[in-house]
């Protein structure tokens, strides 16, 4: 009888890791890297964010397999620096700058100015990857601020790929939706309960989107980075566990190389050890009723949590 119980959770387990990581090792190994115009046919992307770290790097990489770029982001210093160092870079590419706020709730006047800016060219590769991270506790952050940080991370993404996978049909063109989805979703995330929740939206709506698309030769790939060196974490606020996550973080070009290598390839690619460990230990081995029963008991005693209580008492007195 034990050997039969033995058996059935040594199965269990098998089935939950052996099938992942075989996926894994095809997509980090398996898959070299593709050009996508020439795998799209395509001639324009458009890349949300496209301004710094994984973004910029994601627009780098395009154009140097030869395609041209949108580049929709804040409408701030960053872009107008990024602007002349891209153009400096690739001279015979062609891009256009959207200076927007991808923060507003129905995207009215961020779409007015994609579809103006995209009107004469065919958009076949959409990299909806803007986003950040708002920290501390839900309570304590203003309800717009929450608000945008949703909008942004979420809504943006709908928006953008309701319009451009309808123009994709419409035209019967071959193409590519990506997301910039975070292994902080895998798990109950106190102190940035917002971020981890708006990333797991992202991942559950793009793999549920491969699937309808996939007769219509659209892919869609939903990358779940490993700790990316970018101005993310200088936005963050000084949260210890970002701040350990930056310490060993890779630079934004690993990421353009997942979406070069595995787009068509996987749906969901988790990229780096650092993520793959979490979706193993976090959601294949811990349930999240376990997992938050942890969290509950850890958390009043980490030091991020502990700042927040003293912040709120000196406020309230
Ligand atoms: N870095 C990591 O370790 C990591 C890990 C997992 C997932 N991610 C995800 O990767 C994506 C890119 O982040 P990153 O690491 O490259 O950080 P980043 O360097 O801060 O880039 C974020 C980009 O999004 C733009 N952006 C932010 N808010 C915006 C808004 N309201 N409207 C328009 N554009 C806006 C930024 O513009 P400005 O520069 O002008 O603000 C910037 O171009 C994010 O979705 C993030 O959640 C990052």
């Amino acid at each position: 009888m034990l050997s039969f119980i033995y058996s059935v959770f040594f199965w269990i387990g098998f089935l939950a890791v052996v099938p992942y990581l075989a996926l894994v090792a095809y997509a980090a190994y398996g898959c070299p890297e593709q050009n996508l115009k020439t795998k799209y046919n395509a001639k324009w992307a458009l890349v949300t964010g496209g301004s710094s770290g994984i973004g910029a790097a994601i627009v780098r990489k395009l154009a140097s397999q030869g395609l041209n770029v949108v580049v929709a982001a804040l409408d701030d210093q960053t872009l107008v620096n990024f602007k002349s160092e891209i153009q400096k870079e690739f001279p015979s590419r062609e891009f256009r700058f959207v200076g927007c706020d991808l923060s507003t709730p129905d995207g009215q006047a961020y779409m007015d100015a994609v579809k103006k800016a995209t009107a004469d060219i065919d958009v076949q590769i959409l990299c909806n990857n803007a986003g950040f991270i708002t920290t501390g506790c839900f309570a304590d952050i203003t309800f717009g601020r929450n608000m945008a940080n949703y909008h942004t991370n979420v809504t943006s993404g709908v928006i953008m790929s309701h319009y451009f996978l309808n123009r994709m049909l419409e035209k019967g063109q071959r193409g590519l939706i990506t997301f910039t989805s975070s292994s902080a979703g895998f798990i109950p995330n106190p102190m940035s309960a917002l971020y981890s929740s708006t990333k797991i939206f992202l991942t559950t709506f793009a793999a549920s989107l491969a699937a309808e698309t996939a007769e219509d030769k659209i892919d869609v790939l939903v990358v779940h980075p490993s700790p990316i060196n970018s101005n993310f974490y200088s936005n963050a606020g000084k949260m210890s566990a970002l701040l350990s996550a930056q310490k060993i973080s890779s630079p934004p070009s690993v990421i353009a190389e997942t979406i070069c290598r595995n787009a068509g390839k996987v749906v969901v690619a988790d990229q780096g050890p650092i993520t793959v460990i979490m979706k193993i230990v976090l959601s294949k081995v811990l349930d999240w009723n376990v997992f938050t029963e942890i969290m509950k008991l850890a958390l009043p005693f980490t030091g991020d949590y502990k700042a927040m209580k003293v912040k709120r008492n000196a406020k309230s007195q």
